[in-house]
């Protein structure tokens, strides 16, 4: 487990994110702004009980809050809740770390993991956790992954699966692929706007004098412009998954 490694970045950075802070606020926007949009897609009416998986400071899992009754978000460390705490407090979020929280103790219509799958290095781990994603999960329940996929690219904190791998692990876990988007990449697949953002000279200014709520509001202004799905085949995927009911 490289729960160290976490503790160290969310004390470093505020968050578990990309360490370049311009890059995060942008991409965290882009993928709020997606991660909403196919909330919103399955539940137009609203969900019953979400669970954020790996929440880091808990900005998907207040986002998945505003569609649901109940959500609770969970990470590996106190340190790491204890910021996400910080941020949320509204009543019907819940934060606990992974040794105080039993996923069994409800059943979920959303689940998202959003680029957390990738830093679970075991497979044995993560079939174990999607196991009881799936039988916890309420029959039109569905689970929102946000990762990157490789060639088997290992470290100590992240493991890009081939993609045909991780499918495999999902049918093995009784899951069915629903829906795939290929994402835009910061580093790889930057988009144009994303591209001048990052190049910007104001920006550059603002980061440097640490102005990172001016960065946070004008990444939020250009995201509205801008779409992280893109056509071309990336390495990065969003991926809608549902159980699969046996009848
Ligand atoms: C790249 S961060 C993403 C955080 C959050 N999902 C977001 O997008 O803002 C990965 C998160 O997964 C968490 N994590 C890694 N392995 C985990 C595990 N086995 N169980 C729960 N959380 C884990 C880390 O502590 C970290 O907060």
């Amino acid at each position: 487990m490289n729960k160290k490694y976490w503790i160290e970045r969310v004390g470093k950075y505020g968050h578990t994110g990309w360490s370049d802070q311009v890059t995060y606020m942008y991409d965290q926007s882009m993928r709020l702004h997606l991660v909403a949009k196919i909330v919103k897609k399955y539940f137009p009416n609203g969900a019953n009980i979400s669970l954020d998986y790996g929440c880091g400071s808990g900005d998907f899992t207040n986002l998945l809050s505003t569609f649901s009754k109940q959500t609770i978000g969970v990470d590996l460390a106190d340190e790491i809740i204890i910021s996400a705490t910080k941020k949320y407090n509204e009543k019907n979020i819940s934060f606990y770390g992974t040794d105080k929280f039993e996923l069994k103790s409800n059943k979920y219509s959303i689940i998202t993991a959003i680029t957390v799958f990738q830093h679970i290095l075991e497979d044995r781990k993560l079939i174990e956790l999607l196991h009881n994603m799936n039988v916890n999960m309420e029959e039109d329940g569905v689970l929102i992954i946000i990762d990157s996929y490789g060639e088997n690219i290992e470290s100590d904190y992240m493991k890009q699966r081939e993609f045909e791998e991780f499918l495999n692990l999902l049918e093995k876990t009784n899951f069915v692929l629903f829906e795939t988007y290929n994402l835009y990449h910061p580093q790889f697949y930057p988009t144009k706007l994303f591209k001048k953002y990052r190049n910007n000279f104001l920006i550059k200014i603002f980061n440097r004098l640490k102005l990172i709520n001016w960065i946070k509001k004008i990444s939020s202004f250009l995201v509205s412009y801008d779409s992280p799905i893109i056509v071309e085949e990336s390495i990065t995927k969003l991926l809608v998954v549902k159980k699969q009911i046996r009848k």
